[in-house]
């Protein structure tokens, strides 16, 4: 059934079903943003988590939303843990009734599962409960690059959701630090540690991340993600894990 629904709404009429639905009633700003400078095309996620896996010799992973088990399966490490209700991972089950059931820590999670804010901001919180000391969260899809890439209900094939909303949400918090590698479709990195470079978007306790539009979020991706290059990220994991 899960399978059936999945097909249905990544087919093709589908999805250019929604995308008209975007163009008439989504936000009427489409500019789109260009590559970065600093992007790194030669990175992808998979050798990047293994060489932070090798680098900080980390023993357990957890990866949250696994499909083809593209990078799942050719993980090194010693114990890992894959949670997706559709394919892959070596748990069949939505990431929610996981972490519920769940009572194993880990060095590294992945999260990847349903890019939507409202679930991808439940995935960091339950994730960082479960995050062994000197731990590192990375998350997937975190950089956009036009509105359809990341408009919900989604609407084309290539699609990161509004996980970038959820990053924005962290960086304002003052007691984890967050960042963006700019290099596969923009990799988050979460770490447990006090944040120095805190983003100020309103003296409202109560603000609303859900509601910052695209525009916001062209105006200031650069700011919102706290975009870094390979090297920083690499530079920061090694501060964290040595303090
Ligand atoms: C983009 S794919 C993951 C790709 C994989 N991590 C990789 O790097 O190749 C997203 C996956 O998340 C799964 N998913 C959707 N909703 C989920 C949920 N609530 N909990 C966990 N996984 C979910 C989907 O079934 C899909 O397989």
């Amino acid at each position: 059934m899960k399978n059936k629904i999945n097909r249905l709404v990544t087919s093709k009429n589908y999805l250019r079903l929604i995308s008209f639905y975007h163009k008439f009633f989504g936000e009427k700003f489409r500019k789109e943003i260009s590559v970065p400078k600093i992007f790194d095309s030669k990175i992808h996620r998979l050798n990047l988590i293994n060489k932070i896996i090798s680098d900080f010799q980390l023993k357990s992973y957890l990866e949250i939303g696994c499909d083809q088990d593209e990078v799942f399966s050719k993980v090194n490490i010693e114990n890992k843990v894959g949670v997706d209700p559709v394919s892959g991972g070596n748990v069949r089950s939505t990431s929610d009734a996981f972490f519920k059931k769940n009572s194993d820590f880990f060095d590294l999670i992945f999260i990847d599962g349903l890019h939507e804010y409202s679930q991808v901001k439940k995935d960091i919180i339950n994730s960082l409960k479960i995050l062994n000391s000197k731990g590192i969260i990375l998350i997937h899809d975190c950089m956009p690059l036009s509105y359809l890439d990341q408009a919900i209900p989604r609407g084309q094939r290539k699609w990161n959701g509004d996980v970038w909303k959820s990053i924005v949400e962290l960086r304002a918090r003052n007691d984890v630090f967050t960042c963006v590698g700019c290099f596969d479709q923009g990799i988050g990195m979460i770490l447990k540690r006090k944040n120095d470079q805190v983003l100020k978007l309103s003296e409202d306790n109560n603000f609303i991340f859900k509601d910052l539009s695209y525009e916001n979020y062209y105006q200031n991706f650069d700011k919102y993600l706290n975009l870094i290059d390979h090297n920083k990220f690499f530079e920061l994991i090694k501060d964290y894990r040595i303090s």
